[in-house]
């Protein structure tokens, strides 16, 4: 076990540390976060802040929060006595040199009700800790987790929650003060012979936090810094360094495949469009295996095109292209994280603006699958970019297709920032996908795609319209559309209009892109194809 912190300078290089014993304890990145297990008596524990958690109504206190209030002379207790703890969700109370312990804070959080504890509560705990503690400049924590909660799967989360938490989207102030970031934690509570399964947690953990902040970190890239070029080539490095197979079309390649759908959005404008397709590919691959497909939207800004949008927020829509991003980020994890499956990413990635050469409404495209599309309104320009990424997904042999795309206002609507849209052709699948959001703690909620919002995008001179004629269920048409050109691929489209980006700061993640959809494709990659369902088409 490594006992001593490590110095913040070493730590912050690009090192993989291995301590005295040979387990590896930190693999990162400049400014990544040191993460290590660490199995001594919590009191033993030298460190900034020493961070633990209380539930609600606790009638019994249990042994190990008994030890902590014996040790620390009755503190925990006396707190609540005096109803200044009770064990609220994220309720935050600060120790200073408490009495019997090696560490310089005591920070505890309220837990909420011990019934509904889970990895959703401690992913959440971990990332208020980070950041409670990061605004009073603490450097260094061990969360403690209490007996009965020490599995491989609360260590990642906790791990993710101190990952994602630690991530600023401050990168263009010149004013902030260096280092503002927590540099070294440990999780603490596990002894010497549950260690193997935290270091597996916190190793996952790891690799799924940071690519979501490589998620978030592309969401962030204003849209002058972040043109579809910019998008591949970043893409393209993430792809080397990971060891991923990665083929960018660009607009040469994009015009010969015939993708009319996704060349008529990028006409508008100066810059050219990209199509990213990364792929992983396992060791052994079994003939005949399922391969999944994740498509994302990337519209590295929408004006909306002719049919423009009003000032108002419109700055917002550089987060257009958080569908792709989050596919990326995925990507990133799944290329260390090594599923049985093979997982091609394609990314279409355009500007939707108002140029000169810009389409105009009633204008007929051409997509790639054949189909001709009445483009009535240009600013329902995702599904035309994702209906050509589709039909060359299946073309590469994707036999399961899961798309993200801030596609549609009308899912702010109905689901607000707090869950996200999930439209699906294939029960078992869609429910694999609904099972992986919960592991992944990012909430997701089922909408129907009836026979009947079929007629909504029906045109009078092509095969298909853009937008629907009837009113309302503007979440449904854009899915329809897509369907279109899935098929009989089993596919599943989740609308992130609403949760890929949070206006305001949140007790455990920063403002701004939130990368959502990354975790819980992990996790669906990791189990894809493991299973019998998901092998074969469930039709
Ligand atoms: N990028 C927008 C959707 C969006 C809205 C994302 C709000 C994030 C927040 C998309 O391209 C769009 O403009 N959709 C239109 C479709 C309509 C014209 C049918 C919309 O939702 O208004
Ligand atoms: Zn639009
Ligand atoms: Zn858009």
């Amino acid at each position: 076990m490594l006992m001593s912190p490590m110095p913040a300078d070493r730590s912050r290089n690009n090192i993989d540390f291995r301590a005295a014993n040979g387990r590896r304890h930190f693999i990162g990145r400049k400014g990544d976060m040191e993460i290590k297990v660490d199995t001594r008596p919590f009191a033993k524990i030298e460190t900034d802040a020493l961070v633990t958690y209380a539930f609600e109504q606790e009638k019994t206190v249990d042994s190990g929060a008994m030890a902590l209030d014996a040790v620390t002379g009755d503190a925990i207790s006396k707190l609540t006595a005096s109803g200044e703890l009770t064990g609220k969700f994220l309720e935050a109370t600060l120790l200073h040199y408490p009495q019997g312990l090696a560490a310089h804070r005591l920070l505890i959080l309220g837990a909420g009700k011990k019934e509904k504890f889970g990895t959703v509560e401690a992913r959440r705990l971990a990332g208020a800790a980070v950041r409670t503690l990061k605004a009073k400049q603490v450097k260094s924590l061990a969360f403690l987790v209490r007996e009965g909660e020490r599995s491989e799967e609360i260590a990642q989360a906790i791990v993710e929650g101190l990952i994602v938490a630690n991530f600023d989207s401050d990168k263009y102030k010149t004013d902030k003060k260096p280092g503002n970031e927590i540099i070294s934690a440990a999780i603490a509570g596990w002894d010497e012979s549950s260690c193997a399964d935290a270091d597996r947690g916190i190793e996952r953990g790891r690799l799924i936090g940071e690519s979501q902040n490589f998620a978030r970190e592309l969401g962030n890239e204003p849209a002058n810094l972040m043109t579809p070029r910019i998008l591949a080539s970043r893409a393209e490095a993430m792809a080397r360094e990971a060891g991923l197979a990665v083929d960018i079309l660009d607009e040469k390649k994009i015009e010969e495949l015939k993708m009319g759908a996704l060349l008529s959005v990028a006409q508008g404008s100066v810059e050219p469009p990209r199509l990213i397709v990364i792929t992983y590919t396992p060791e052994k691959l079994r003939p005949n295996a399922p391969v999944l497909g994740l498509v994302g939207k990337a519209i590295t800004f929408d004006t909306g095109g002719i049919s423009i949008k009003p000032a108002n927020d419109m700055e917002k829509m550089k987060y257009d292209m958080c569908g792709g991003a989050a596919m990326l980020g995925a990507m990133r994890a799944i290329a260390r994280l090594k599923p049985s499956c093979k997982v091609i990413a394609v990314v279409p990635s355009s500007e939707n603006m108002p140029g000169g050469r810009a389409q105009k409404p009633g204008d007929v495209q051409i997509a790639m699958s054949g189909k001709s599309i009445e483009v009535i309104n240009t600013d329902a320009e995702g599904r035309l970019v994702l209906a050509d990424a589709v039909t060359y997904a299946k073309q590469l042999g994707c036999t399961h297709l899961v798309d993200a795309a801030t596609l549609t206002g009308a899912v702010v609507v109905a689901l607000s920032n707090v869950n996200v849209g999930v439209f699906g052709t294939d029960q078992a699948f869609t429910d694999q996908l609904l099972a992986s959001s919960k592991v992944a703690g990012e909430k997701m909620w089922p909408l129907p795609m009836d026979d009947e919002y079929r007629e909504m995008i029906k045109s009078g001179i092509a095969d298909i319209q853009n937008v629907g004629t009837g009113k309302g269920g503007g979440a449904t048409v854009g899915a329809m559309f897509i369907r279109e050109f899935a098929g009989d691929t089993p596919w599943i489209h989740l609308d992130i209009a609403g949760t890929a980006w949070q206006d305001d700061v949140k007790p455990w993640a920063a403002k701004g892109a939130t990368g959502v959809g990354v975790r819980t494709l992990v996790d669906l990659a990791m189990k894809f194809g493991a299973d019998g369902n998901s092998a074969k088409p469930t039709k």
